[in-house]
């Protein structure tokens, strides 16, 4: 019997657009272990929010999960139809806090009544009092009172909003939940308390995460361990030691990302930024997707693309510098 609740293996996801095929996840690969939150960091647009919704099997028009498998509990889900999906997995096995959740909430509907329909959507045990002493449950975990649940969504405040959708992740008792930047709109007071509140939760309840942040101090904060993505793919993957830690991460890119990051103190013309920008997703480039920015690239990270490889105890890295490749090292 595995530990791991999730494992990911080679999970290609395509967008077909008019303009050409966007290789928006183009295999990735990683496992998550019960109880454990895995942080995914990378640039704007290098597939975190792609990888969320694959996860639930739910690519966004017109995407399309083109190869690979996604274990959850060891029972892979891509090939299910979506019934079984809406009724076996979504929000019962894997839940999703999506990117700016909180400014959806449908504002005709009550809470009670937002709650109420999920708990519908996705079971076959419906019964309105366990759904009512289900909703009271959760809502009450994650710190509201019970009368929350007969507002509408603009009487709340946004940390209250935000606190209703965990409550809405939750509350079908998911082994996974997938939170895609629960934090960034919200002040730094309430920020706290929302991590609070997500680390209490983890605690308590034994559950797995993936978090999904630009904020590396956030994701220092909350994640045991760390995959950077860059265009795409996973360039190291990492426990959150290996990667913040003393030593530093062993990817170019990784480094470049942890300089990037303002700290307290410090002037914006300090900080240092990555030059140039990703590659088109549509024609990526042969070779390294980041040697085009990076200062290391040599000739064969500019014709062969490097793989994951493992560099120490579950820590890998996509990158022939880090790897000590002998062609490499020898040009
Ligand atoms: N529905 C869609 N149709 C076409 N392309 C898409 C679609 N959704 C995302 N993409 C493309 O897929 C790539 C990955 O996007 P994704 O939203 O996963 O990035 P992200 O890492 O979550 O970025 P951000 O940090 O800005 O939220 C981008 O190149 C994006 O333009
Ligand atoms: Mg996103």
């Amino acid at each position: 019997m595995t530990t791991n609740v999730l494992e990911v293996k080679n999970l290609k996801l395509h967008y077909f657009t008019e303009q050409g095929v966007v290789r928006a996840l183009d295999g990735i690969s990683f496992e998550i272990a019960r109880g454990e939150t895995l942080g995914l960091v990378g640039e704007s647009g290098c597939g975190k929010t792609t990888t969320g919704v694959a996860l639930l099997n739910m690519p966004s028009p017109p995407g399309r999960i083109v190869e690979g498998q996604i274990l959850i509990d060891g029972i892979d889900i891509v090939g299910m139809n979506s019934r079984q999906l809406r009724r076996e997995v979504r929000w019962s096995k894997i839940a999703m806090v999506f990117q700016g959740a909180m400014n959806c909430l449908t504002p005709v509907y009550t809470i009670r009544q937002l709650m109420d329909e999920t708990y519908r959507e996705h079971t076959d045990k419906y019964t309105k009092e366990d759904a009512n002493a289900s909703m009271l449950k959760y809502v009450n975990m994650v710190g509201l009172p019970d009368h929350i649940l007969d507002r509408y969504p603009h009487e709340l405040s946004g940390g209250m909003k935000q606190r209703v959708v965990i409550a809405m992740a939750l509350f079908l008792e998911p082994s996974l939940i997938i939170m895609d930047e629960p934090t960034t709109a919200l002040d730094v007071i309430v920020q706290a308390q929302i991590l609070n509140l997500i680390k209490g939760l983890k605690k308590n309840l034994g559950l797995s995460y993936i978090f999904i942040t630009h904020d590396l101090a956030t994701e220092a904060e909350v994640a045991d361990r760390i995959m950077v993505m860059y265009a795409g793919k996973a360039v190291e993957l990492g426990s959150n030691e290996q990667i913040f830690g003393l030593q530093g991460p062993m990817h170019p890119y990784t480094a470049k990302l942890l300089a990037a990051t303002p700290r307290l103190h410090q002037k914006v013309d300090e900080l240092a930024f990555i030059p140039g920008s990703p590659p088109d997703l549509i024609d990526p480039p042969v070779g390294c997707r980041f040697a085009p920015r990076c200062p290391f690239a040599k000739a064969k990270c500019l014709q062969v693309e490097p793989t994951m490889t493992e560099v120490g105890p579950r820590h890998q890295v996509a990158c022939w510098k880090a790897i000590k490749d002998s062609d490499y090292e020898r040009q």
